[in-house]
């Protein structure tokens, strides 16, 4: 696997992702994505809102606000528990994660912990600390993660995590949408943490987007729900180009006290196993909390039983930032060609790649470039395609292929003679002749 700071130079060299206003030396914890980064990233959301929402019946789709009422955050707890503890060195007034610290130092500190908890599993194992002297090293605070912005004449959050908005928005999709349990809502959107230490680069960014699921349904099948998502999150993202072997999936074994079950799906990272997608049965928590500071009637009515209860949540939840670097190390080659020439390959799976298909005259002849430019006109209905005659042709391909494109079109002097050009496949480069009028049904066959 590729090391991070090979992916982090490729995904800038090729325009894939670009540090936040970088001509201003940047902004710490936020990334801009290029021209290619932003067709992966909507390539991942299309496919995730194909699977979650428009192939089934049972869940509905939402777009919530990024800013909520005050009260969202004070009901859900985000205003006195979203908190990581933070440690400052004494020395050089750095500021660290301290369960990152002992993490680093092979101490699992849980996040899950009391914060008192916390505090006496640091100082215990303080010594093992190396990034500075760990004299110099205070006692943890816990610093609260939700990013406040002024707006009109308030103060309000901006969202730490994009479910709220489904909590909030339940009644109002159960009775518009007449919605029968088990039933679902799912949105994407952006969200905002104050992280103390951004790091790795898209792993853990003060900006993101995620693709959020809320599943309610009775109490008394969740776990049922919670198991059939864990195992269809794992398929859909193996189906989306991840390998098996880089997934694994853990348990938490300490719980917050509402939930009843809740396990990361963990990636293969080049820093070390991390949790890419939560599962999570928060059980009946949410819809109470909302009820409770709304005071509002946050049931459903169950006209089997005859009574109104209060749905029970699983939720699936995932960063597009970290599936889009997780897809990324996991796409990234290096190979040694037969004449002894190193070529970078992306092998994207043909369906997510950010550009399907480029177009290639041979030579910068304008019969040849005529051509190339209609066949790119013509399969941009179909997919996406790019048209290049910059540089000798080996030279194209190369490029082609570091950003993952998966077809190859070559325009030729035959072309001219007999409508007919080659199509070099990415991974095994091996050519086929294909007439051009067959072009966009061949290339729509091997993507799909
Ligand atoms: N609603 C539940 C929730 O937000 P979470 O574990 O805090 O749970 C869910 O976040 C997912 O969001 C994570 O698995 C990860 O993919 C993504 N995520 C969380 N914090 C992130 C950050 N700072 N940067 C990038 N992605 C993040």
């Amino acid at each position: 696997m590729a090391s991070l700071e090979e992916i982090v130079q490729l995904a800038k060299k090729r325009g894939f992702v670009f540090p936040s206003s970088e001509i201003y030396d940047g902004c710490a914890g936020i990334y801009d994505y290029g021209p290619l980064g932003v067709e992966l990233a909507n390539n991942i959301k299309q496919q995730w809102w194909s699977s979650m929402v428009r192939k089934r019946q049972d869940i509905v789709g939402l777009d919530a606000g990024i800013v909520m009422h005050p009260s969202v955050w004070e009901a859900s707890g985000h205003t006195t528990g979203f908190t990581d503890p933070v440690v400052v060195c004494k020395k050089t007034g750095k500021r660290y994660r301290a369960d990152h610290l002992l993490e680093d130092a092979g101490v699992a500190a849980d996040e899950r912990m009391s914060q008192e908890e916390f505090c006496a599993i640091f100082e215990q194992h303080k010594e093992k600390i190396q990034v500075c002297d760990p004299d110099d090293l205070g006692t943890p605070t816990f610093q609260n993660l939700l990013v406040s912005a002024g707006i009109g004449e308030g103060e309000v959050y901006l969202r730490g995590e994009t479910c709220q908005g489904i909590y909030v928005n339940f009644k109002q999709v159960l009775d518009s949408m007449h919605m029968k349990l088990p039933f679902g809502i799912a949105q994407i959107g952006k969200a905002f943490r104050n992280e103390i230490s951004p790091r790795q680069f898209l792993f853990r960014t003060r900006e993101f987007e995620q693709m959020e699921m809320q599943y309610f349904c009775h109490e008394d099948t969740s776990s049922e729900h919670f198991a059939a998502f864990l195992a269809s999150r794992q398929e859909a993202l193996v189906a989306l180009g991840l390998r098996k072997e880089n997934l694994r999936v853990t348990e938490h074994k300490n719980l917050v006290f509402y939930a009843s079950a809740a396990s990361d799906i963990e990636y293969h990272y080049p820093f070390g196993w991390k949790e890419l997608e939560g599962v999570h049965d928060r059980g009946t928590y949410d819809l109470t909390q909302h009820a409770l500071h709304a005071k509002e009637r946050l049931t459903y009515f169950d006209q089997d039983r005859n009574e109104h209860i209060v749905p029970a949540v699983v939720e699936t939840s995932i960063g597009v930032g970290r599936l889009f670097l997780a897809l990324l190390a996991d796409a990234y080659a290096v190979e040694t060609l037969d004449d002894g020439t190193e070529r970078t390959v992306l092998r994207f799976k043909p369906s997510i790649a950010p550009m399907q298909v480029a177009v290639l005259p041979l030579f910068r002849r304008e019969g040849q470039q005529r051509i190339a430019h209609r066949i790119v006109e013509d399969l941009a209905k179909h997919v996406s395609a790019y048209y290049d005659d910059t540089g000798a042709v080996g030279k194209r391909y190369r490029r082609a292929d570091e950003i993952g494109t998966p077809f190859a079109v070559t325009v030729d002097h035959e072309t001219e003679e007999n409508e007919t050009v080659t199509v070099r496949d990415r991974d095994s480069m091996k050519q086929d002749r294909v007439a051009i009028e067959d072009l966009a049904s061949y290339v729509n066959e091997r993507i799909n």
